[in-house]
């Protein structure tokens, strides 16, 4: 299995600032081999990013999308909008999508088919707040989030990558230990082994969460962590870089 190293720029560069950044990083990376790498640009940008990484070891992602093919669906991008820009992944349930915009478990899931039936390979985001954790309760969310987040897809779930990201630990620069990464990270492993009855294999588990150029490597080495999703870090090409080479 080869580790997924991801950027979510969330809503971060205009469409002048994604080319300056993809113009430089698909030459510091063009060596890079043994990891894949990917970007999700904002909306705007994916369209011009789209067409400077033809020919590039680096795969194009998608921040979100809706579960419908086109419709009056006011301000919402469809799956075959981000095909026919060759984005190969799409992040769903991200925290900033649950918490800020109030995306539930439901949704999500129909997100998610959706996007495995127009081909796209879903990274499903799954992750406890602080005071989930402090009750005790990280097991319990994560768990109803993936078995929700999946439902009608157990048997196909190699089909997707999930990103565990503490909300506590998204944007604020404390991240999680190696230990705390690697007992949620060997947790969901095994009930996504249990639920797929072993058909699990290729779907890799990221951590996200304040990952950067310094803690990369620390994380990387837990035996369950099989990748990251890089917000802020990402920003830079260079910081980026040296995450991907930590890998
Ligand atoms: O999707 C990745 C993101 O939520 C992590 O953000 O800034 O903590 O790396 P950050």
């Amino acid at each position: 299995m080869r580790y997924l190293i991801a950027a979510n720029w969330k809503m971060n560069k205009t469409v002048a600032e994604s080319i300056d950044y993809i113009e430089i990083f698909k030459d510091l990376v063009k060596e890079v081999e043994g990891v894949e790498i990917m970007i999700a640009p904002s909306f705007t940008a994916l369209s011009s990013v789209s067409i400077l990484l033809e020919k590039t070891n680096i795969s194009l992602g998608a921040q979100n999308m809706f579960y419908v093919e086109r419709g009056a669906y006011t301000g919402e991008i469809s799956p075959i909008m981000l095909t026919e820009l060759n984005v190969k992944y799409v992040i769903l349930g991200h925290s900033e999508r649950r918490h800020i915009f109030g995306e539930k478990d439901e949704l999500i899931n129909k997100k998610v088919l959706t996007a495995v039936e127009f081909g796209l390979r879903p990274i499903l985001c799954v992750g406890e707040t602080l005071e989930e954790r402090e009750l005790g309760k990280t097991m319990n969310v994560v768990e109803r989030q993936i078995r929700a987040g999946i439902a009608g897809l157990e048997r196909e779930i190699s089909l997707i990558d999930i990103a565990y990201e503490p909300v506590w630990a998204i944007g604020t620069g404390v991240n999680a230990t190696v230990e705390q990464a690697q007992e949620v990270h060997h947790f969901i492993r095994n009930l996504i082994n249990d639920i797929s009855k072993g058909n699990d294999k290729d779907t890799r588990i990221l951590y996200g969460g304040s990952v950067n150029e310094k803690n990369a490597s620390e994380l990387i080495k837990a035996p369950d962590v099989e990748g990251f999703l890089v917000g802020t870090a990402s920003l830079d090409p260079q910081k980026f870089y040296k995450i991907i080479l930590s890998s």
